[in-house]
């Protein structure tokens, strides 16, 4: 069955499609076309955003425990649906399909964490250092919510934005990557029934260069109150810069060059199998996906062989059997992924697989399940001998290509975990607590695994990156909520005359002078 979707503003679909028609194909079957989208340009972002404006008022001031209701009986729709849902995730980007139900479980999961919040949202009662006053903070919506994320994850992370922003009393309108239409269509099919007031979700289909547009003029306009976006660093810099205009300060998850260091005192075959999964998970295609393992000196090779030899068994193909990973996520995926094997220089040894680059009939990959010729799969890359003037040790990758270095001391280990300006996922193979606790003071990533890989952070801790990672805004747990509501803070006085602060509060007389006799 070919789809036929559209955006969805103020609960109906908008059939216009002024921005033109995309074709959504399966990347494991190019054959097999998956939706048919009517994309809207930037007056129809503008106008969601309006109609957002005017419902996001009253949903404000329902009670937030009727809120959480709304989110409560969305994950449960999500989870009802788990599987048509993890079918479509990976028939539009060709995810293995054990993933795309892990993803599915992260947006109930997500649910599920922050219905709860719907009976806390806590604000605090705090002392006066007056007499006859009392001080209060409350957590305030901050209005509408534009959200525009990739389309590696077209679930999970689109509901580390929507859900606490419409639990937090926000309206929202969601971009998703247009080359997801379909799954973007299901998914806001599933929040749709949840009990939300029309105008509240509002999802516009829509190309780059159009969002963008769109969102400059709903910013110019005062439609928008909050910028959440996921992708890469160049357009993150760019939001970045338009919300810096209108005072506001976005929520900004962008890419990765994500560490592995493995210690001499490390298990290396966990290691070997940390790396296996942090880096060739979805194809590579995670902004927490692994760039590059740092081994000890003295392990090295130890590790690289046994590393090499994991990748070489793996099976690659078909995503709904049982793979490491499958296809690219489309054409343009690819392309971008190939063009960045001709960052490997001479002074590097490749591992891996029997070729690099497209995997097909002329440079075939041993033990492919299915028929690679069909999609878009491509062959994956160990490159050993990365150092820190290499491009492949700065430039982010997104696709099944890992590097390999060396280090002596920690102090140098140090130095090149941190030295690509990236900051957002990173991980120590070690026994030692001591190089554990010590890696995480010094790394500059947001998230710090031990002995674990660097992708499938749980989905109740603090996601997110620095530098050119993000600009320190988290996600998820508790600390969402920071995004999506603004402080306000409340003093009563009620003693009945004017009480100024720090000039008529009250001193203890002290004795400054008074020492201890010696003895
Ligand atoms: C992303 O690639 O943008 O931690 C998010 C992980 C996933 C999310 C990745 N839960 O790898």
């Amino acid at each position: 069955m070919i789809r036929s979707v559209a955006s969805i503003v103020g609960s109906r679909p908008f059939r216009d499609g002024p921005g033109g028609q995309l074709t959504s194909t399966n990347p494991a079957h190019l054959e097999d076309v998956v939706a048919e989208a009517l994309l809207g340009d930037a007056s129809t972002f503008v106008e969601a955003c309006r109609i957002a404006r005017a419902a996001q008022l009253s949903w404000a001031r329902t009670p937030p425990p009727v809120r959480g209701l709304a989110v409560q009986q969305a994950g449960r729709l999500v989870e009802e649906n788990k599987e048509a849902l993890a079918r479509l995730i990976t028939q539009e980007i060709g995810k293995p399909i054990v993933e795309s139900r892990g993803e599915v479980q992260e947006v109930v999961d997500t649910c599920s964490f922050v219905t709860g919040e719907g009976r806390r949202l806590y604000g605090q009662t705090v002392p006066s250092e007056m007499p006859d006053k009392q001080l209060f903070t409350f957590r305030v919506p901050v209005g509408v919510a534009a959200i525009v994320t990739a389309g590696n994850f077209p679930v999970a992370v689109p509901s580390w934005y929507l859900v606490p922003a419409i639990l937090c009393g926000n309206a929202v309108v969601w971009k998703p990557a247009e080359y997801t239409p379909a799954v973007a269509e299901a998914f806001s099919q599933l929040f749709l029934h949840c009990g939300l007031p029309p105008g509240v979700f509002n999802m516009v289909l829509a190309d780059g260069a159009a969002t963008f547009e769109g969102l400059e003029r709903a910013l110019d306009e005062g439609l928008v109150d909050k910028v959440g976006f996921t992708g890469s660093t160049e357009v993150g810099r760019r939001i970045g810069e338009l919300c810096g205009r209108h005072v506001q300060s976005p929520c900004l998850e962008l890419g990765g060059k994500n560490p592995l260091v493995v210690m001499p005192d490390a298990d290396l075959d966990l290691a070997a199998e940390g790396a296996v999964f942090s880096g060739f998970a979805t194809a590579g295609q995670r902004c927490t996906s692994l760039g590059t393992v740092f081994v000890h000196e003295s392990i090295h090779g130890d590790l690289l062989s046994r590393f090499a030899a994991v990748v070489e068994r793996a099976p690659i193909g078909d995503p709904m059997q049982e793979v490491l990973y499958g296809p690219m996520m489309n054409q343009r995926f690819c392309d971008r992924f190939l063009g960045r094997l001709d960052l490997v220089r001479p002074h590097h040894k490749l591992f891996g697989s029997t070729a690099t680059g497209q995997i097909s009939a002329a440079h075939p990959r041993e033990g492919f399940v299915g028929d690679p010729e069909a999609g878009l799969y491509c062959h994956p890359t160990i490159v050993d001998g990365i150092e820190m003037e290499d491009d492949l040790y700065r430039v982010e990758t997104f696709g099944p290509i890992v590097g390999v270095g060396s280090f002596g001391t920690f102090d140098e280990m140090i130095e090149l975990v941190n030295g690509h300006g990236y900051g957002l996922s990173s991980a120590i193979y070690t026994r030692d607590p001591v190089n554990a606790f010590r890696f995480r003071e010094r790394v500059s990533a947001g998230m710090v695994s031990v002995n674990n890989s660097t992708a499938g952070a749980e989905a109740h801790l603090p996601f997110g990156g620095n530098g050119r990672s993000g600009n320190g805004s988290r996600q998820s747990g508790i600390w969402v909520l920071d995004q999506f509501t603004k402080w306000q803070a409340m003093n009563w006085d009620y003693g009945g005359t004017l009480q100024r602060a720090q000039i008529d509060t009250a001193g203890l007389p002290a004795d400054p002078s008074f020492h201890l006799p010696e003895s």
